[in-house]
């Protein structure tokens, strides 16, 4: 598909989603030609800033961050020639007038209506007020063509979720408001409903039948850093579980949409998270384990305790690890425990997807039998492995098991596009697929609500600690029971 024209405007051009994701990204899109022959990126923030110095930091970022590699110094100088730094107070009504004059010169001097697409990279209380401004100064119109993407956290909980939904939906169409969630757009993610739907050796095998349980952990070993102040309001639970774990739980547990196209694909994953049986006051604290760490040592340098970490309070029960089960009430995954865990400061960072098959009742070996398991690995290893029994070669039946395994490395010569990138390119095309619909987000929020709400009664009960560089507190492992005895992690 070819779009005509586009204009990208950045609000928080100054923050670290900017200079680390988003220019890194329009520029690959930009080398392998992707972005339309007539394209303009307005780049808005507070502080003033020399566009000359302000650019010389993207490209640092390039530099530092892109998949490539460093800039090609000559395509930079053609990129950068579209880069155009608008100073403005989001709060301020001049921001957006003198915005709308830079769109509306633009877009006259085009053949055709191109597409307007605004990037929100900035702190959730500018949201209602940057679109309040768009709206009311006429620079988003209620046009197809006129698009919102909204970065996380979208809301803090599920009543301001839905304030924010009301709030948007008043002023805009649905399909113009793009709810970012990034893992929806990591290579490895996609590859699941090809893996799925495209493949139906797998389809018969799907379900309770043959699944003893599942489990999706995303490991971190990144810690804090330098988010602390954002990060000790948020924690664990809404920064990842409510989001992305929800949302590869999603897409593993999903039945297959009737085409691949937005609005199917997201029925099909909502009615996923509305199946989820809710949480009770009861079973709260014995299915979600929280924890928080201590210091410690990740590979092999020292890590502060979070409540060391800076911007953070000193008697913090934030959490920097969840592990939950959950069961999905529907014909297909009764009786199925999804297990979920995330955390930061751990020994690396490690997503994976384990689809842990139930015990085969042929009992015809002397040998014990281990059962099969489907490992799909997210990130930094990007594979999909099989585990089954194999007889050992010798006079013997022996049984060992061994893996049958595709590697990205191995079968593609590709380099692998970036979240971002498929996000951006998607949102220009106007295709919604693995962006947030308004009821997906307030599902998503209503799952983990009551976790929440008892958290909030409790405060700190049963947090566990974990030393930085340990995979969580022991507690998450018996949650496992009987299922498993440990996470499985790869080697
Ligand atoms: C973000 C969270 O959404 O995802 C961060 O706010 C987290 O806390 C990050 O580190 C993880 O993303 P990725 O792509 O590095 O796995």
């Amino acid at each position: 598909k070819v779009i005509p024209a586009a204009a990208i405007t950045i609000f928080g051009a100054k923050g670290d989603l900017t200079r680390r994701k988003l220019i890194p990204a329009l520029y690959n899109l930009f080398i392998d030609n992707h972005l339309p022959s007539r394209f303009v990126i307005y780049c808005v923030d507070f502080l003033p800033m020399d566009e000359e110095v302000f650019k010389a930091d993207l490209l640092d970022g390039i530099n530092q961050f892109s998949r490539n590699g460093k800039a090609d110094p000559v395509i930079w100088e053609t990129f950068a020639q579209r880069i155009f730094y608008v100073q403005g107070d989001f709060l301020q009504a001049g921001t957006f007038t003198g915005l709308k004059e830079k769109l509306t010169a633009f877009d006259k001097a085009n053949e055709q209506p191109g597409v307007r697409l605004f990037y929100f990279a900035v702190a959730p209380r500018f949201i209602e007020i940057i679109s309040e401004a768009l709206h009311k100064h006429k620079l988003c119109n209620k046009i197809a063509l006129h698009r919102m993407i909204i970065e996380k956290p979208f809301g803090t909980d599920l009543t301001t979720a839905r304030k924010l939904n009301r709030f948007l939906q008043e002023r805009f169409d649905e399909k113009q408001v793009y709810r970012i969630d990034h893992y929806l757009g990591k290579e490895t993610v996609q590859n699941i409903m090809a893996f799925r739907f495209a493949n139906y050796v797998f389809e018969p095998l799907w379900n309770n039948k043959y699944i003893d349980h599942i489990q999706i952990s995303v490991a971190e070993e990144v810690g804090v850093g330098k988010r602390g102040g954002y990060y000790d309001s948020s924690g664990a639970l809404r920064d990842m579980i409510q989001n992305h774990l929800l949302q590869l739980l999603c897409v593993i547990a999903m039945e297959c949409p009737a085409a691949y196209e937005a609005e199917t694909i997201r029925d099909a994953k909502t009615r996923v998270l509305k199946s989820i049986r809710p949480y009770t006051n009861a079973n709260v604290f014995k299915q979600v384990i929280r924890g928080q760490y201590t210091e410690g040592t990740v590979n092999n340098m020292p890590r502060p305790a979070y409540r060391n970490e800076e911007q953070v309070a000193a008697d913090s029960n934030t959490e920097t690890f969840v592990a939950a089960k959950l069961n999905i009430d529907n014909e297909r995954w009764k009786g199925v425990p999804f297990f979920l865990r995330t955390g930061k400061s751990m020994p690396r960072q490690s997503s994976v997807i384990v689809i842990q098959f139930k015990d085969s009742p042929n009992k015809i070996f002397k040998d014990d039998i281990v059962p099969n398991r489907l490992i799909i690995s997210i990130q930094p290893e990007l594979e999909i492995s099989l585990l089954f029994e194999s007889k050992v070669p010798g006079l013997e039946m022996k049984l060992k098991p061994v893996e049958m395994d595709f590697m990205y490395q191995d079968a593609y010569s590709e380099t692998l596009p970036e979240a971002y990138e498929a996000l951006l390119i998607d949102a220009l095309h106007g295709d919604a697929t693995l962006f947030m619909r308004a009821d997906q987000i307030e599902a998503a929020w209503k799952v983990v609500m009551p976790i929440l709400d008892a958290w909030e009664k409790h405060r700190g009960k049963k947090l566990e600690f974990y030393p930085a560089g340990t995979w969580g507190p022991d507690a998450c492992n018996s949650l496992l029971r009987p299922h498993a005895t440990e996470w499985f992690s790869l080697p």
